[in-house]
């Protein structure tokens, strides 16, 4: 496999920070780097948004508004590039207003400015549960206890067509206990009836082996992360970790389930680069930007598992000095990526 940026081709090479077997990492504002981008030409972007910046600004509904609007500019360029097929992953976490225990209204703005004015569907609302979720905002759920932990963040799954390239057997999760034994024994364990429902749970559902359950829009994935190749090497390095990070299985979960091998998946708000890392593990194309450069000379790191700490020190400056790394030229990235191989 060729490790091809072509359709990047026209991007000025000062914004180019680091090349992998499979991707690219730019440093520069969204709005401007999208633009380098054809239209029609990307299979998924999937993005956190920067919402604690504007924290300062998040009370009131016209500073609420302006969210929207900043954001809105993103969504046009997001829109343009993504293919007929495409879809655009949107996690964004919940916020109060200032000084109230009232919710913020921000991301369903988002979510309905988005499909009443940009022209995007909404496939499907998710929502991502974060069980290791630290009881927040003190206020109102540890000193006044008068709400629950806010441990759920709304990740809008919009499209551009209302059948956008999707497969959900691609992430089945294991069945429970009962499901096992009832695929096993279906005529002991159900006999047919009609559910109040309406669902009919008879023998032929029993027959229905998929090879696992289908998932729900709950995803339970813990932001636990303490020990990571990342974080340990930023730690002995004396570099500050990215301070928002998304855990890889939430990018995970989408990249297989709305895109193939060799798909284009593109994240505007790449901070630390999960999405990049599972891409590259799931053998997706990707192309990450972030407008800090030290978070995307950072982010490196996670390419260079196995390294040196040394070796790791002065490619990361070298990147935030400006210079371009290509890491299929390391022979420490061949090793741990081995089907560069392939591309020789
Ligand atoms: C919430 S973080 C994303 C974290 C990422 N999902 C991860 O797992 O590490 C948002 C990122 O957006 C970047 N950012 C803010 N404004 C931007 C802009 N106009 N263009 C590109 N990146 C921007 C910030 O530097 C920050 O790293």
């Amino acid at each position: 496999m060729k490790a091809e940026h072509s359709m990047f081709d026209s991007m000025p090479k000062h914004h180019w920070v680091y090349q992998t077997a499979r991707g690219l990492q730019v440093c520069g504002d969204s709005r401007e780097i999208l633009g380098y981008i054809r239209e029609n030409s990307v299979d998924l972007v999937i993005t956190s948004p920067p919402f604690a910046l504007l924290r300062q600004k998040s009370y009131g509904n016209e500073l609420q508004s302006d969210y929207v609007n900043w954001l809105s500019d993103f969504g046009v360029e997001v829109f343009r590039i993504l293919k007929p097929s495409g879809s655009f992953i949107l996690d964004l976490g919940g916020a109060y207003e200032k000084g109230k225990p009232v919710r913020s209204l921000y991301n369903f703005r988002v979510l309905i400015h988005f499909c009443d004015e940009l022209g995007f569907k909404l496939a499907e609302d998710f929502y991502w549960f974060n069980p290791a979720k630290l009881p927040s905002p003190i206020e109102w759920v540890n000193k006044r206890k008068v709400r629950a932990k806010d441990a759920i963040n709304t990740v809008w799954w919009f499209s551009k067509s209302d059948s956008p390239k999707a497969d959900i057997t691609k992430v089945l999760k294991p069945y429970s206990k009962r499901m096992k034994t009832l695929l096993k024994n279906p005529e002991s364990f159900y006999y047919p009836k009609l559910r109040p429902s309406g669902h009919d749970i008879g023998i032929n559902f029993g027959k229905n082996e998929n090879g696992g359950a289908v998932p729900p829009n709950l995803l339970a994935i813990p932001n636990t992360d303490s020990n990571s190749h990342y974080l340990r090497t930023c730690k002995l390095i004396k570099r500050r970790s990215h301070p928002a990070r998304f855990p890889e299985e939430l990018p995970g979960f989408f990249v297989r389930f709305l895109t193939d091998a060799e798909d284009i998946v593109v994240d505007i708000f790449s901070g630390s680069n999960s999405t990049g890392l599972i891409c590259e593990e799931l053998d997706r194309r990707w192309f990450s930007i972030d407008n800090s450069l030290e978070y995307a000379a950072l982010s490196a790191i996670r390419f260079m598992e196995g390294w040196g700490l040394e070796r790791i020190k002065s490619c990361v400056e070298q990147m935030e000095a400006g210079e371009f790394l290509n890491l299929t030229k390391i022979p420490e990235y061949q090793k741990k990526f081995h089907y560069i191989e392939v591309t020789k």
